[in-house]
């Protein structure tokens, strides 16, 4: 297949809107990362999605939206909290679990009855939705197992020829993937963490819990509340080692440590401490939010250096930095010493 790849300019637009109406496949840009899109309520082209990416089937989708009046269709019910919810962080990087209503096909939900929603405030996947006038179903456009990709360069590597469009909106500002919470539960619970964080989500919500699996493995046979959290996910070739305790601590392990082509993948401040030894670095140890955005380029980067064994500095568990540290445990197999 030829992949058509455009700036994201009106005419872009109008076109992806034609191709995702007659049940085709367009990468495009959100604040978070690249999604890659079909419509909704059409579950053929669901289920193409699922092809291009390589994803398992059982991997629910998330049904992106351009105004709170599409919401409404997609779910059983719109309770106050959803809509709080809405209020305080749309458009922006939140995604809302509910009860799904019927018109949601299996193919988008991943066979669960419920579906997640977001509404993007990326103005061009804004307009993309509303060109398309229909919801989109969009994972991020990697193939799977792959970090998410912040850019159209990313989306290129792993879709190009697979699907009908990439739209280039340049660099995500998030650069991690939405937060995502589910209303579906008694007490609402972060699956996933993200832009938005637990501490702002409190402060609309009242009480709410972060799901174990954001911190830890799940153990052999639990089922997983969100799905994608029981694939490997966001992983480079490298093998990664996170190492807990501050600069001295990594220095020392750096040091001890022999293995084949060794890279550091540590902050801004620790590359001249470094002595030379090869870095990447995920941008400035106090500043969580430039981390985040540096965090999938930094993975991809480690893989075309050719990087052996990777020696990442542990984030901050707090903010935003809960979503780098949750991606980072991931991509290293939760090593961490
Ligand atoms: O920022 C984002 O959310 C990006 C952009 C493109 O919007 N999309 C994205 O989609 O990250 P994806 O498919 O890569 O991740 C969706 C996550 C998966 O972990 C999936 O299991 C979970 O959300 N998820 C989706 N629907 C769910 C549901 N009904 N119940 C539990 N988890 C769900
Ligand atoms: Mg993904």
């Amino acid at each position: 297949m030829k992949t058509v790849i455009s700036a994201a300019d009106e005419e872009a637009v109008s076109l992806a809107g034609q191709i995702l109406r007659r049940g085709g496949l367009v990468a495009i840009p959100t604040e978070t990362v690249y999604g890659l899109a079909a419509n909704a309520l059409d579950e053929e082209a669901v289920r193409s999605i699922y092809r291009a990416k390589g994803r398992p089937s059982d991997n629910p989708l998330i049904v992106h939206i351009s105004r709170l009046s599409q919401w409404g269709e997609l779910v059983e019910e719109l309770p106050e909290r959803a809509l709080a919810l809405a209020e305080a962080f749309w458009p922006g990087p939140l995604t809302i679990i509910l009860k799904k209503s019927p018109i949601v096909p299996a193919a988008t939900s991943g066979g669960l009855d419920t579906v997640a929603v977001r509404m993007p405030s990326n103005p061009v996947s804004r307009s993309i939705i509303e060109s398309a006038g229909v919801p989109l179903a969009a994972p991020s456009a990697n193939t799977s197992g792959r970090p998410s990709p912040t850019n159209a360069g990313h989306v290129i590597e792993d879709l190009n020829g697979k699907i009908d469009m990439i739209i280039d909106g340049g660099e995500c500002r998030v650069g991690v993937e939405s937060t995502v919470i589910t209303l579906a539960s008694e007490v609402p619970t972060v699956l996933r963490p993200g832009g938005i964080t637990p501490e702002m989500l409190e402060e609309v919500l009242g009480e709410i819990r972060v799901d174990d699996s954001v911190f830890s493995p799940l153990s052999e046979g639990e089922a997983a509340p969100s799905p994608g959290m029981k694939y490997k996910h966001y992983s480079p070739k490298a093998e990664i080692i996170i190492v807990e305790g501050g600069f001295e601590r990594f220095e020392s392990v750096i040091l001890e440590h022999e293995t084949e082509n060794p890279v550091a993948l540590c902050f801004d401040e620790d590359v001249g401490r470094l002595g030379g030894f090869e870095c990447v670095s995920l941008g400035s140890e106090n500043d969580p939010s430039a981390q985040a955005a540096r965090l999938f380029s930094a993975l991809r980067e480690l893989d075309e250096r050719g990087a052996g064994t990777v020696y990442a500095r542990l984030p901050e568990k707090s903010g935003i930095g809960l979503a780098v540290f949750n991606r980072l445990i991931r991509s290293a197999g939760f090593r961490v010493i």
